[in-house]
């Protein structure tokens, strides 16, 4: 594959990230409204949501006119050029209804299906995070690295997240009522795009969830590998919506299996 497209996309996806991460930093509403619930009533979209991914998807089409686009508010076209958009407008969005500082934008571009360009904006921090496939990563610019040497599972910090729905949460508090005792200790921050940037930077040393979508995790699973994270599923499988699971070599390697077996992969 030719390396100058995925300079291109890397380029627009950089771009578009900073307006819209603009627009939500400074637009940001001082009674910011819901404008609508999506899977519960605690899982929410505003205003801002909407018009991050407006603001996102109608710079690229300019740019790309050709190219397909998925959007967690609804974005989804085809295209014809082999290339498609994975887009998480405001990935955190509870945090930012409630002035809390981590959200970020996160953009992916995939060609004929595979993830090649992933940056994820995190305003509030003043850090963004981009990968190009088989050109590491980098948080404004400087190379990340996982965290190394990687501690064993009882000492490693390991982030997480939990659905909107009453039945999945409770299904995997049970899964953390055995987890939390053999870590260090668990971190819930809200968004899985910077959770997965995390790891890349070596500021948790495991990250896994179930029940992500494409736009959760397309740009910081390939942040997260190109970082030196090992990313999977459940064992032998690709992340998917079924579990997340990115970790420094060494801590993946015992989370895994222990996941598998406490059920994190389903409700
Ligand atoms: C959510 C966040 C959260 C994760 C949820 C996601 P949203 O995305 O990434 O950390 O636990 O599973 O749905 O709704 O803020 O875009
Ligand atoms: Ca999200
Ligand atoms: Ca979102």
């Amino acid at each position: 594959m030719k390396d100058h497209l995925k300079d291109e996309l890397l380029e627009l996806a950089l771009e578009a990230a900073r307006r819209a991460g603009n627009l939500l930093r400074d637009g940001r509403p001082a009674d910011l409204g819901v404008a609508a619930t999506k899977t519960s009533p605690i899982d929410v979209v505003t205003e801002m949501d909407v018009a991050s991914e407006k603001l996102i998807t109608g710079f690229l089409t300019e740019q790309r006119p050709a190219d397909g686009f998925l959007g967690e508010e609804g974005a989804s076209i085809e295209g014809s050029s082999g290339v498609r958009w994975i887009i998480d407008p405001v990935d955190g969005t509870v945090n930012y209804l409630y002035g809390l500082p981590s959200w970020a934008v996160s953009i992916a571009a995939e060609k004929d299906g595979e993830v090649i360009v992933g940056v994820v904006a995190a305003p509030m921090r003043g850090e963004t995070y981009q990968a190009v496939l088989g050109g590491g990563a980098h948080a404004n610019g400087e190379p990340v690295r996982v965290r190394h040497p990687a501690p064993p599972l009882s000492q490693a910090l390991v982030g997480t997240g939990f659905g909107y729905v009453a039945e999945r949460r409770a299904a995997q508090a049970e899964v953390l009522r055995t987890l939390l005792p053999r870590v260090r200790d668990i971190r819930r921050g809200g968004s899985a795009a910077i959770d997965l940037c995390d790891v890349a930077c070596g500021r948790l040393d495991a990250y896994y969830e179930r029940g992500l979508n494409p736009w959760d995790l397309a740009a910081g699973e390939l942040i997260a590998r190109e970082a030196g994270a090992r990313t999977g599923g459940r064992p032998g499988e690709p992340a998917s919506g079924e579990l997340v699971l990115a970790a420094s070599p060494g801590v993946f390697e015992e989370l895994e299996p222990l996941l598998d077996e406490l059920g994190a992969w389903h409700d």
